[in-house]
């Protein structure tokens, strides 16, 4: 009996010290950090590290310039990272990159290669990318820029996460076919019916995607865009720029003063691009009053299905500006209709004249492109892409651009008609009353 009590005594003090030997080991497991954003990458100090930006425009801390959008491109050998900013050209200095690794560790600072966009238009601010290749250990979720390259302990400047992190689809595998980038709407902008007429064109087109950066516009408009982008047709992207410079309203510093070409419109096609490259097989670029119109297809879809294996190395695709002067009226008023009379805006079914264009002067183009085959854009003409660029022929694809003339002498015996548009008007003013119905703006909703 007493060995029995012996063992059983032996039995529970082991039980115990098993006990306390778990406990002690669970008390010291550390538990999983995820992206605590305070790591200890030298030591036991705690760096307090600053937050992620949640803006579209981020200034870069102790200089004058601002920083969009962080990209992951490795096409160019030697680099991982291309950072979309607005620099001011006169005060370029050297500058670091850093990165937080997956791990949440830092990384060591490589340095920057600034690559100043050259299409200034003289303006002291442009369009730049920041060239920077990861250090290799590190698995980077997020970027940002240093001044000095061993000033970790006070950093300040918050961090960009970094997109594109996906590998390149195959050609099939994209959401989307075709997604049109309109660079900045500024000022009462408020050109509803010729932006509904023009959104609802592209969806026949085979548009899925518009992307549209907005630093204000009228209050139409805004109901109209804040109904699209619910539904998801249109992605708004907030472009603050007037919070940050004294944005140009046009082209010409000496002219119009400013900081910056057309509230950044460069910056904003390029941000585009990149935005687009890993979902959207070809990107549009062009304003809102402008139609990329196939004229011997019936959708972008089997224009550029025809088109691309014809040129199977291009990459960009320039289509002829047409404008059709907004001060010449189609005379059966066929599609003045009594429904669009309290919208604001031009009705583009009423304008049928069109220009030809003087080809012995500069003639704008606009672009459709392969976003993978682009490295920097203009808006009329690519400044570094890779591949081959085809002028698409008038008379297979061109756009319709309803706005003031651009030769204002010519008679109306002296423009063409073109009635292109028209083919689309039985889809087309449907869907265009849909919209406006929805946010009252319709004439017949008005009077109830
Ligand atoms: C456009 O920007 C203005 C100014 O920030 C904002 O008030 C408005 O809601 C925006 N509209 C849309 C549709 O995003």
């Amino acid at each position: 009996m007493d060995k029995r009590k012996n063992l059983r005594g032996t039995f529970l003090v082991l039980f115990i010290i098993t006990f306390i030997f778990i406990f002690i080991f669970l008390t010291n497991v550390r538990t999983p950090r995820i992206l605590n954003l305070i790591p200890q990458p030298h030591g036991p100090e705690k760096l307090d590290l600053p937050e992620v930006s949640d803006q579209t425009i981020t200034p870069l801390v102790n200089t004058k310039h601002l920083l969009v959008s962080a990209f992951m491109d490795q096409r160019l050998t030697g680099f991982d990272i291309r950072i979309i900013g607005i620099f001011r050209r006169d005060s370029i200095q050297s500058l670091y990159c850093i990165f937080l690794c997956q791990s949440s560790t830092l990384s060591s600072t490589t340095p920057a290669n600034i690559l100043q966009h050259a299409d200034n238009f003289g303006f002291p601010f442009t369009a730049t990318d920041v060239m920077c290749q990861i250090p290799q250990s590190c698995d980077a979720t997020h970027v940002t820029l240093l001044t000095q390259p061993d000033h970790v302990k006070d950093l300040k400047q918050k961090w960009l996460p970094i997109r594109n992190k996906v590998a390149l689809k195959k050609e099939n595998e994209f959401e989307f076919d075709f997604t049109v980038c309109v660079s900045t709407l500024f000022g009462g902008y408020n050109n509803v019916l010729q932006f509904a007429q023009t959104l609802e064109m592209y969806r026949l087109l085979g548009v899925d995607r518009v992307v549209i950066y907005n630093t204000s516009c009228g209050p139409e408009l805004n109901r109209l865009l804040h109904s699209y982008s619910q539904e998801g047709f249109v992605e708004m992207v907030p472009w603050p720029i007037d919070k940050h410079l004294k944005p140009s309203w046009r082209w010409n510093p000496t002219e119009h003063g400013g900081d910056l070409h057309y509230f950044g419109q460069l910056t904003t096609l390029n941000e585009c691009i990149y935005r687009s490259m890993e979902r959207s097989r070809y990107v549009l670029l062009n304003d809102i009053d402008e139609i990329i119109m196939p004229y011997q297809h019936d959708s972008l879809t089997s224009l550029m299905d025809t088109l691309q294996p014809q040129h199977p190395n291009t990459g960009v695709f320039l289509i002829e500006n047409h404008i059709f002067p907004k001060k010449h009226f189609e005379p059966s008023q066929r599609f003045h209709l009594p429904q669009w009379s309290g919208v604001p805006g031009i009705n583009i079914l009423e304008h049928v004249y069109r220009e030809e264009p003087d080809r012995s002067r500069y003639h704008p183009y606009k672009m459709i492109v392969q976003p993978r085959m682009v490295e920097q854009t203009s808006v009329h003409e690519m400044l570094r892409n890779f591949g081959e660029r085809f002028k698409v022929p008038p008379e297979v694809c061109r756009i319709i651009h309803v706005r003031v003339p651009l030769q204002g002498s010519l008679t109306l015996e002296q423009l063409k008609v073109d009635k292109r548009l028209w083919d689309f008007h039985e889809r087309m003013i449907p869907n265009v009353d849909n919209v406006l119905r929805k946010v009252g703006l319709l004439s017949s909703d008005q009077q109830k």
